[in-house]
């Protein structure tokens, strides 16, 4: 195989985006509706993000496991299965139907919506909708319990090899995983903690955003349960979750979604986080979150995708 293109999964952090995840509807003619609309995808995006070049919209679109055998019947992305759960105590990291994820960036909503108005109109009768999040930047990169969220993501070059398979998965490099989550938040009990406490919570101050010394942050910190290392370097995978919310329904959320080339050390971080390291030291984060939803799809590389559906 030639150049492999990826999708744009490092493109940079963004003021708003659109999380849409929509399920296949059964039957060969709704499949091949899907397929052609995959076709097309590339040139839609190019013919909305023309309209404002300076307002950098992008598309990464990702499938679920049976909705790539279903679509593609081809080989298979050796780490895509079914979103793996976690269960411990009164917390849950659920696993919720969804086949196509579509994350869309750019500087202006309007780009965002624009787009999604698109694609459905592609694909309405084809697919169900399952969720659809709209989210914000929120003052300084804040998500809405206060903290700075992505300081500590890869950039660059770090950020490529965190995120695109290579030659561990040869047919596959290029592509990537991403797992979704959407979370909301206890804000009346978050809010009850001190500052210091909720520091202790996530192992960074809240107003400097400067990561808590070793000797204060307990282990169950948010970042001392999400930093893996293996071999005596740090695993890193990219995020970029983004506020959402509804305030009269005093709904306030977190979407997060995680990247990497394999969907190993995020499952990872999530056991660490829900279960514990040791089991019991868990993310006190999530005394606060709950998540709502749970998904992990593949992100084939442009040049694949463009072969599988010529295949
Ligand atoms: C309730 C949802 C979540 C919220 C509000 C949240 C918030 C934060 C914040 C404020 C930071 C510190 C700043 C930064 O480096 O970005 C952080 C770091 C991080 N989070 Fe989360 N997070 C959430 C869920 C998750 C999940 C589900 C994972 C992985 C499965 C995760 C993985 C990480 C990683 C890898 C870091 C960087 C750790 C480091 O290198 O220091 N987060 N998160």
């Amino acid at each position: 195989m030639g150049s492999r293109q990826p999708q744009p999964v490092i493109a940079p952090l963004t003021r708003a985006a659109i999380f849409l995840v929509v399920t296949v509807n059964p039957d060969d003619d709704h499949r091949a509706s899907v397929r052609s609309f995959c076709e097309d995808f590339p040139a839609l995006v190019r013919a909305v993000a023309f309209r404002d070049l300076e307002g950098y919209l992008s598309c990464v679109m990702g499938f679920g496991s049976a909705a790539w055998d279903q679509l593609f019947k081809s080989a298979r992305p050796a780490g895509l299965h079914v979103f793996r759960e976690f269960h411990a105590g009164s917390r849950h990291a659920i696993s919720t139907p969804g086949d196509i994820l579509f994350h869309i960036r750019a500087a202006r909503m309007d780009l965002c919506f624009e787009l999604a108005t698109q694609f459905m109109a592609r694909l309405r009768g084809a697919v169900s909708p399952v969720d659809e999040v709209h989210g914000f930047q929120y003052f300084d990169d804040r998500d809405l319990i206060g903290f700075v969220d992505g300081t500590e993501n890869p950039t660059n070059e770090a950020a490529a090899d965190a995120t695109l398979i290579g030659d561990e998965d040869p047919g596959f490099a290029g592509g990537s995983y991403v797992i979704v989550q959407k979370y909301v938040h206890d804000m009346p009990a978050w809010n009850a903690l001190t500052t210091e406490a909720q520091e202790r919570i996530i192992g960074r101050t809240k107003l400097s955003d400067i990561e808590l010394a070793e000797d204060v942050k307990p282990t169950s910190a948010h970042n001392a349960l999400t930093v893996l290392v293996e071999n005596g370097n740090e695993v890193k995978i990219l995020r970029d979750n983004m506020p959402f919310g509804d305030v009269a329904r005093g709904e306030f959320g977190t979407y997060f979604i995680g990247y990497a080339r394999s969907p190993r050390p995020i499952e990872q971080m999530l056991e660490n986080m829900f279960v514990g390291r040791p089991p019991g030291n868990y993310d006190r984060l999530l005394d606060f979150s709950h998540a709502l939803t749970g998904n992990l799809f593949f992100v084939p590389s442009l040049d694949l995708l463009d072969s599988l559906l010529s295949g």
